[in-house]
């Protein structure tokens, strides 16, 4: 006889898939990522990031007032910045009036339980467009470091949630801990990106902040002194346990689909809550492949967000949060 067990059984129909299904999806389990620019009424759409916008602070109210009425209840924010307000150091990072600093107080305003975590690197900032500052040709760590401190203090002192450091420099976490605990924020997370790789998925997210890394002589053309070598797993590792020590509240892997090994086992081996980054790149790659009728967008986006359910993520920074959250009603 054919073995008493038939796995088809849980398959049969959609009653019994829904009620053996693992893993869900619900608006809890995103953060919004937010590309803010100067101006008014702007909401510029990102050339390589279809249906994906810039929006200046007026509009930013609208979307952001849009996201909660969707019930998404955390964004993460990254400034376009003049060019001629971009230096070596990231001066203006730390301009208390700058536009991150305004764009967490007009959030703030607009839906106070809005979760508002920030970006803190200095590429958009930098002329060169590397997260830190450039001496003889080299990224330096520490110095920079103290500047991501002083930056991290700034985003908090405008009332951000949550510091989010892209950069990958060593001994971020330990400062930054340090430095708002020094100035009495003692509630303000710290979101890591713990095991972030040197990887090409950025392409598009650097044309839409114009922070890409500067084809000047001297000048590294990539990250690949401070992000991670793709070719490494044990480093992840490695580069979480530091920043939990560190005093990361959350850690992040990115970029995500090609990285679901490593989102796994950060959350095995950690019990801190894992985000995963699903990248510009990634968001590129699908919507190209659609707008050529060669994948069924909206099933390719369900099912990606769902792969970082199953690889363990609590929660998943995607361009396609929104879509996500309105197709499933
Ligand atoms: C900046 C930063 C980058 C991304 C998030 N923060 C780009 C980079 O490191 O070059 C990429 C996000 C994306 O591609 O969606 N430090």
């Amino acid at each position: 006889m054919y073995p008493l067990r038939r796995n088809r059984r849980l398959r049969a129909n959609a009653s019994i898939r829904s009620l053996v299904r693992e893993n869900s999806i619900t608006p809890n389990d995103f953060l919004v990522p937010l590309f803010v620019v100067e101006g008014k009424g702007v909401k510029d759409e990102i050339p390589s990031m279809p249906n994906y916008y810039r929006f200046s602070l007026d509009t930013l109210q609208a979307e952001v007032k849009l996201l909660w009425s969707l019930g998404l209840k955390a964004v993460l924010l990254f400034v376009k910045v003049d060019d001629n307000l971009k230096d070596n150091r990231g001066t203006e990072a730390l301009n208390p009036n700058g536009l991150m600093q305004r764009a967490i107080k007009t959030i703030k305003n607009t839906c106070p339980d809005m979760l508002v975590m920030t970006d803190v690197a200095l590429d958009p900032y930098s002329i060169y467009g590397h997260d830190g500052i450039i001496e003889n040709g080299k990224i330096v760590n520490d110095t920079t470091v103290d500047v991501l401190a002083e930056m991290s203090v700034s985003h908090a002192e405008a009332g951000a949630n949550f510091v989010a450091p892209s950069d990958m420099m060593d001994g971020r976490i330990l400062s930054i801990r340090e430095a708002l605990e020094d100035h009495g924020f003692t509630n303000t997370g710290i979101m890591s990106y713990s095991a972030k790789y040197a990887s090409s998925f950025y392409g598009p997210f650097r044309d839409a902040l114009d922070s890409a890394p500067a084809a000047k002589d001297h000048i590294p053309k990539d990250k690949k002194t401070y992000q991670m070598d793709y070719a490494n797993r044990f480093e992840a590792l490695r580069e979480t346990e530091m920043d939990i020590d560190e005093g990361a509240d959350l850690v992040m892997v990115k970029p995500g689909l090609a990285y679901l090994d490593i989102i796994r086992e950060v959350k095995n081996e950690f019990d801190v809550p894992v985000a995963a980054y699903q990248v510009s790149g990634e968001y590129a790659m699908i919507k190209a492949a659609s707008e050529k009728g060669w994948l069924d967008h909206d099933q390719v986006m369900l099912e990606t967000t769902m792969a970082f359910k199953r690889a363990g993520a609590d929660s998943i920074a995607s361009y396609f949060a929104k879509d996500v959250v309105k197709l499933l009603g």
